[in-house]
Formats: structure tokens, sequence, C-alpha cells
């Protein structure tokens, strides 16, 4: 029995990117394992977000992940800003990081694009953030999507600094839980780039949301190439929208990619579309009823995230209190 944790940022809608890269896994740890959960709503806040959406999509990506399959009774689901041992933690972490580590983020290097000097301070200490989430429950597991790997290596340097600066063994080693296959889910209007919440194109990418009419139009509006589908995944490497197509049909069937060609090889992309819309539609729109039905009760979820995070904080508040202690500082009381 390991202890996971995991986190998503609860700015617009969870996507299918989300879904098949973590949550599905997340959903599936949770036998067996202690699973803790978290909408990082204090990650959200380094790029400007509406604060009354920022409330509204954090209950309703809370009611996402229940109808999605994380169960709140088994394991804990909270938001971030709800348990202060995480900003405790991060700020004790922004003075055991080094500059130079988080100047080579890559994702930091995307968000802020060219003009670093406007991007919030927080947008470039975020992954010492991160590293807090998952050390101040002395988490090993960590599963996520490929494009989290190099916070989660920033987050052992920390860990093994930490330890190394302060002479203990306080702070484990984390394991990323990364699935093959749908690690990295790209965005159906353009196959190099990930599917993203903040692509400003709605087309590129299905939200956990949408109806079946949604669904099936940006499927079948999904760029695709004019060839059949081949025989074998390695013919689809030069064909990064095929391959996309075909990962996700593998991911949302539950076979692989070599299987997906196995059953569709030879047929071209709009009777493969048609198959994948029904698909995406039987495996989606539960998820997406569901949320509606939960959601339509923000006090029951709000209740929800209090008592998730009422036992988060049992976890967490003796670890970053002891990390406190070592580092030197006198207790709060
Ligand atoms: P976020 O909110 O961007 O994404 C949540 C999870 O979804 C995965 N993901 C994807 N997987 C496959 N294909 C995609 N196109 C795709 N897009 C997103 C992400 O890898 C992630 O696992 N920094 C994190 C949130 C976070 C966190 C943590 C995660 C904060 N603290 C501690 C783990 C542990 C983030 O922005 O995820």
């Amino acid at each position: 029995m390991a202890r996971i944790f995991s986190g998503i940022q609860p700015t617009g809608i969870a996507h299918l990117g989300n879904y098949l890269g973590a949550i599905q896994n997340w959903v599936a740890l949770q036998e067996g394992n202690e699973g803790i959960y978290c909408l990082v709503d204090l990650h959200a806040l380094t790029v400007w977000v509406e604060p009354e959406a920022l409330r509204q999509q954090t209950r309703v990506n809370a009611a996402l992940l229940v109808a999605c399959g994380i169960d709140p009774a088994r394991s804990i689901l909270f938001h971030q800003s709800a348990v202060h041992a995480h900003a405790r933690l991060a700020w004790i972490f922004n003075c055991v990081a080094r500059f130079g580590w988080l100047n080579r983020m890559t994702q930091f290097k995307d968000k802020a694009g060219k003009d670093r000097e406007a991007v919030s301070t927080g947008l470039f200490v975020y992954p010492n953030l991160m590293a807090a989430d998952i050390l101040a429950y002395h988490a090993t597991e960590v599963p996520v999507g490929e494009d989290q790997s190099q916070h989660l290596e920033l987050a052992n340097d920390i860990a093994q600094k930490f330890n190394h600066d302060y002479g203990v063994e306080f702070f484990p080693a984390i394991t990323p839980r990364i699935i093959g296959g749908s690690a990295r889910i790209m965005s159906l209007r353009d196959g190099t780039r990930k599917m993203s919440k903040s692509d400003t194109s709605d087309q590129s990418r299905i939200n956990l949301t949408d109806d079946a009419d949604a669904i099936a139009q940006k499927i079948r509006r999904a760029r695709t190439d004019p060839e059949p589908l081949p025989e074998r995944p390695a013919q689809l490497d030069s064909r990064p929208e095929a391959r996309n197509l075909v990962g996700i049909y593998a991911a949302l069937a539950g076979i692989t990619a070599e299987e997906v060609l196995r059953q569709h090889a030879g047929s071209g992309f709009g009777p493969f579309k048609e198959r994948l819309t029904e698909l995406a539609v039987q495996k989606l729109t539960p998820i997406g009823a569901e949320t509606k039905r939960l959601a339509a009760d923000p006090a029951e979820i709000d209740r929800m995230l209090q008592a998730g995070a009422a036992r988060a904080a049992a976890i967490a508040e003796p670890i970053v209190a002891e990390a406190e202690r070592l580092v030197g500082l006198l207790p709060a009381r």
C-alpha cells in the first residue's frame, strides 16, 4: 500500500488529456492504496483568473473527479488552499530550490513565452509549490501525464537537497507513475501540441462535460491526413494527428495501438472517426451527466471538499511542522 498524491488545476474544465493521462490512473490506484487528490487552486493563481470563475470551476472540477470515479469516502479529495501546510512548505522549498533549477523548467519557458519580465513570480516558483504538495504528505507515488515529469524530477532534487542540507532522511523519493500510451494526448487541431485547457480553440480538446453532439463535431473536424490507417504503430511515426486519434481510441477502449490497427488497418478516417465518436460518447457522456447532477448542489461539494481538507490536514500538519522545526523555526503553538 503506497500513499499516492496528485493534483489538477481547477482552471477551465478537465479534458480528455487529463482523463486519459492522469484521472483514469488516479481512479485505478485508489484500489489498495491511500489516494490523496487535490484541486490545486493556489497553482491556478499563477496566471490571472477571474475570482468567481475560479470558485465555480473548482467546484465543477471537484464534481467531475467524483463523476470519473474518485470516491471521496475512500480517497481524500480537497482544494489546496484549504490546507495551509502546502503554502508553508512551499516557502521553505523556495529557499531550498536553486534559481538555476527553476530557470531550466521547460513548462515555465513555454508559459512565460518571450515576455518573461511580465509574468508572475508565482509562475516561476510553481514547481516548488508542487513539490510541497507531494512532500507535505510524504507521498511516494505520483500519477501524472508526461508533461509533469520534469517537475517531479525537480521535486526529488528539492527533497534530496533538503535532506542533505539539514542532515536528515526526512523526505522520501517520489516515483512518477506515467501510463505509457496516453501520457501525452495531443490537440485535435495540431498533432504536435498537447491537448491543453489553455489552448484558445475549444475545438482542440474534448472537455469531459461536452455533450454527444459536441464530441461528435470535434472528432469529425479533428485534423487528419488522407492516408488510410496502416498496419503497425511504427508507420504512424510521421503522422502525428493520425497517431493521436489511434492513441485516443486505444486508451478509451482499453486496448493497445497494435490491437486498434489490427481491427482498423486499411480503413479511412471517415469510418474510423465514427467508431471513435461512438466510443468517446459511450465513455464520456455518463461522466458529463453525473458531473451536472453533482454540480447542481454546490453546498454539498463544499462540504465534501472541506471534509477532505480536514483529513488532508491531519496528515500534512505534523509533517510540515517537523520540517519547520528541522530548519530552525520555533513552534507555532
Ligand atoms: P494539469 O492541471 O495541467 O493537468 C492535470 C493532469 O493531467 C495531465 N495532463 C495530460 N495528460 C496527457 N495528455 C495531455 N494532453 C495532458 N494534459 C494534462 C497532467 O500531466 C496532470 O497529471 N502541475 C500540475 C498540477 C499539480 C500536481 C501537483 C500534479 C500541482 N501539484 C502535485 C501532481 C502532483 C498541473 O498543472 O496539472
